[in-house]
């Protein structure tokens, strides 16, 4: 993989390491969207000191423990690799002491996994933080795409992390003017019909092929069977929530079309005073788009909103990877689209 695009990003990376004090900067986007290979890029071929990163996955807390316990060994003179920290406050207090006379950039990626298995890294990290923010020179970066989670940790009140933070690194998708830096190739018109159809991931991009034609490409990635795309809409969804089912009946009864909550509610049989709950959720999650008509008077009334599918959800819409690959129309779908291509 040839690392592309993200300038800005390397750039704001690159500010925050060159500062003197003590740094706290927060990296989210959603799933695939290369916010690891943006990092691992920049330390590998930008970043001249110190770092350590480390993956956090779901386990036990012993289990991180451990894991960690061996990353933080790499960074600190004279110790061997073996060493196992008694408990998480150590292990963070070592961190801010190796970082009190040197700039010291630690990673932690999938820092949600890490909150799951121990609940309490998130009051002792703001209590280290608040402790030696002055003194040290850490460069503390946490990542991860649990958008509620992440979204909830740093920009609740309630939170212990809240206004810590010093920098929030947001990835979108790339743009489409820029997807040509991953599709060479293409003309600027397979440019806009492949972007119509996968958006700007990364990883949807990496994927794509742009010696064959958009839809030879359409046909092998997406419809040909049980593929990477047609697993991913439900992939993404059952790690970003925990009620799974519900989310997915609701995307699916949306399908292609702007849909009231009523309509949803008897498509679905979940109730109506339940559905505002899933939409905000969905519509937090940037799963769905709200659309208001006109003639609402108020943005609180959401009952005469309607909804829709928003593409960044799947990398196909909805309709595509839940119903027709299911019922196996899709090809003929894309055989009537492949004679009236200027409506792909
Ligand atoms: N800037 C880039 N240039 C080229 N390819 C990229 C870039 N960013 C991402 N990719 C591609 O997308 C894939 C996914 O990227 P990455 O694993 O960094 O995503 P992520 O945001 O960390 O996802 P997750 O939340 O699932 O861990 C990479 O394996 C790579 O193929
Ligand atoms: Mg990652």
């Amino acid at each position: 993989m040839e690392f592309r695009n993200r300038d800005r990003h390397l750039q704001i990376l690159n500010q925050h390491y060159e500062r003197r004090q003590a740094s706290l900067m927060v990296v989210y986007g959603r799933r695939r969207i290369g916010k690891t290979v943006l990092l691992r890029h920049w330390i590998e071929n930008q970043l001249s000191g110190q770092h350590l990163l480390w993956t956090a996955h779901r386990s036990t807390s012993d289990v991180l423990l451990a894991g960690f316990s061996e990353a933080v060994a790499t960074v600190t003179p004279g110790v061997h690799t073996q060493v196992r920290f008694a408990n998480w406050p150590a292990l963070f207090e070592q961190l801010f002491k190796l970082a009190a006379d040197r700039r010291l950039v630690v990673v932690i990626d999938e820092f949600p996994y890490l909150v799951e298995c121990a609940p309490e890294i998130p009051s002792l990290l703001q209590k280290l933080w608040d402790k030696h923010k002055d003194k040290s020179r850490i460069f503390l970066i946490l990542c991860g795409s649990h958008f509620h989670m992440m979204h909830e940790q740093f920009a609740s009140q309630q939170k212990p992390l809240y206004g810590r933070v010093t920098e929030s690194l947001v990835l979108d998708e790339i743009a489409p003017e820029d997807l040509s830096l991953f599709l060479p190739r293409y003309s600027p018109e397979q440019i806009v019909e492949t972007y119509s159809v996968i958006g700007g991931v990364p990883a949807y991009l990496e994927l794509w092929d742009d010696r064959h034609p958009v839809f030879k490409n359409i046909d092998e990635r997406i419809l040909s069977g049980r593929t990477f795309f047609s697993q991913e809409a439900t992939l993404l969804i059952q790690d970003e929530l925990a009620e799974p089912r519900t989310y997915l009946a609701i995307l699916e009864a949306m399908g292609a079309n702007r849909c009231a909550p009523a309509e949803l509610a008897r498509k679905t049989g979940i109730a109506i005073n339940h559905m505002g709950k899933y939409l905000r959720t969905l519509l937090d999650l940037r799963f769905i788009r709200r659309i208001l008509s006109e003639d609402v008077k108020h943005r609180t009334q959401t009952r005469m909103s309607r909804y829709e599918n928003s593409r960044s959800v799947s990398p196909i819409p909805f309709p595509v990877c839940l119903s027709a690959c299911r019922l196996g129309g899709a090809k003929e779908a894309l055989a009537a689209r492949r004679d009236r291509p200027h409506k792909l």
